[in-house]
């Protein structure tokens, strides 16, 4: 194993392959879906995370823009994409 993630050995979670493709799937269309840019008011300290035994990037702004319009991501998830 490469990361320790899913544990390992005779006890390594039975879930990592779907864990793994959902993650990847869910990640992929976020991208697909938006541009996430950093804010030019608020740029991002990438050296600053929490003191603590799981560390997590301290709170952040982001711009989330849309590359599609939102209704035709609305029609293409209820009928299809038709282009
Ligand atoms: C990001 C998602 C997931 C993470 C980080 C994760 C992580 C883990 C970890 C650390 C264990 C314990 C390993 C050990 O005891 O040494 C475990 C066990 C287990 N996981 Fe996952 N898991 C994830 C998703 C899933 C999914 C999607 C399923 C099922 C569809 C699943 C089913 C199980 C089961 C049944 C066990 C118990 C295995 C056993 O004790 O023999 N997990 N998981």
């Amino acid at each position: 194993m490469k990361f320790i993630t899913y544990g390992f050995g005779r006890r390594v979670c039975p879930g990592l392959h779907l864990a793994n493709h959902s993650l990847y799937i869910s990640l992929a269309l976020l991208l697909w879906s938006f541009r996430i840019v950093q804010r030019p008011d608020a740029p991002i300290n990438t050296h600053a995370f929490s003191d603590v035994v799981t560390p997590h990037a301290a709170p952040f702004k982001i711009d989330v823009i849309p590359r599609v319009k939102v209704a035709k991501l609305r029609a293409m998830m209820t009928d299809g994409c038709t282009d």
